[in-house]
């Protein structure tokens, strides 16, 4: 029977890989490139070979820009504070597992999450929703198994363990990277400069730098004036913020089956980008679209948390966010210092502003003219106090 699993090369899926093989299965791993450190993406090629897998290894890194970071973007994506980089890349990793079990003719679907965690909820709603009749196991769920005792059953399968893995669980992709577990668990321990790999301390930033994102149809699509490709642009602007430390991301989440937990991030990209990208909407759209989009926004982002990226519930919200970036074209520029991005400077040809109109030094509008609007204004507040 052939199990294909979706493989990071990481403790836990290293471990299902070995545990299926247990239970009599011929293992197929399957590692999506997400845009992962290009060195991990051959160590766990490396890995599957050491551990007898025959293994995949798929790029999928435009698809997750072109069709998912650039929807996160136009729907300012967020749960909690933070910009959903994990969450993002599961229905797509999903997605390709699923496409290489049709091919091997797989009866078994397997991935690395715990019961505990959001992914589980992730990958099976993906899986489901693209194979309905194929079967899910998750061995690392089903034995209950503790991070000890995977580290443990690795130790004798002769599974390497990298040091890291030993002190927090990590999962990186284009959009961000999040850092979980071990001591990080004390919500009231401080996280060592240790965990971050894309963010310079804040504190160590000597110099401010003024950067220009421009923006078509909700998109960016140049950086400083440079026109990038997906991928290359998702990188350059991680590039540009984490030098500032920007992105450093400590909170309390919510989890999906309601455990509060602490969770780490770097986004700096994410940060950058969506800040640019808010700036702009409030410069081209409408008060009436921004009061209601950012209704739409925060079910987006929880839409996305909660796994429900194929759903018809983000086809709807995606036909009005579509409607809404139209006109999102531009240019905003960003300061960055000390882990802060404040923007500074924005510029559309769709701008809804007027300086003819709203200067005090000007008169294209007649102000006498206003006089009649305030003096009607709230006119129900007055009838109703008059109304005794
Ligand atoms: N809590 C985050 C989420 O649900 C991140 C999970 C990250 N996984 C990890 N192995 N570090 O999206
Ligand atoms: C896991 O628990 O499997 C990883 C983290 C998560 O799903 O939130």
């Amino acid at each position: 029977m052939k199990a294909v699993l979706a493989y990071s090369g990481g403790l836990d899926t290293s471990c299902c890989l070995k545990l299926l093989e247990d239970q009599g299965y011929e293992v197929i791993s399957v590692c999506v490139d997400v845009g992962q450190p290009e060195e991990e993406i051959k160590e766990v090629e490396e890995k599957a070979k050491l551990l007898g897998a025959k293994h995949y290894t798929i790029d999928a890194k435009e698809e997750f820009v072109k069709d998912y970071i650039f929807r996160a973007i136009k729907a300012n994506a967020q749960y909690e504070g933070y910009p959903l980089s994990t969450a993002l890349a599961r229905p797509l990793i999903a997605d390709k597992v699923v496409e290489v079990a049709k091919k091997e003719g797989a009866e078994v679907i397997a991935h690395g999450c715990t019961g505990k965690g959001n992914d589980q909820f992730r990958f099976e709603t993906a899986i489901r929703i693209k194979a309905p009749n194929i079967k899910i196991v998750a061995p690392i769920r089903d034995l209950n198994l503790t991070r000890a005792e995977e580290i443990e059953y690795a130790k004798k399968k002769g599974i390497p363990i990298p040091s890291e893995s030993k002190k927090w669980s990590i999962d990186e992709n284009l959009w961000g990277r999040s850092i979980e577990g071990g001591e990080l668990e004390d919500p009231n321990f401080i996280p060592p400069e240790e965990i971050y790999s894309w963010t310079k301390n804040p504190a160590e930033d000597r110099e401010e730098e003024i950067v220009e994102i421009e923006f078509k149809e909700g998109v960016p699509i140049a950086i400083n004036g440079e026109r990038l490709g997906l991928v290359e642009l998702i990188k350059k602007a991680n590039e540009i913020a984490g030098k500032h430390g920007v992105g450093r991301i400590d909170i309390m989440e919510d989890r999906i089956i309601g455990l509060k937990s602490r969770e780490n991030y770097e986004c700096p990209g994410a940060i950058l980008l969506l800040t640019a990208h808010k700036a702009l909407e409030q410069l081209v759209l409408t008060r009436d679209i921004l009061r209601f989009k950012e209704l739409v926004d925060s079910l987006y982002g929880e839409l996305i948390y909660k796994g429900q990226w194929f759903s018809p519930f983000r086809e709807a919200l995606d036909a009005f966010i579509d409607k809404t970036q139209e006109r999102v074209t531009g240019t905003v520029k960003v300061k960055l210092f000390g882990g802060s991005v404040r923007v500074v400077a924005r510029e559309s040809e769709f701008s809804l502003y007027s300086r003819e109109m709203v200067s005090f030094d000007e008169k294209d509008l007649d102000q006498r003219e206003i006089a009649g609007m305030v003096k009607y204004h709230c006119l129900q507040d007055l009838l109703y106090y008059m109304r005794k």
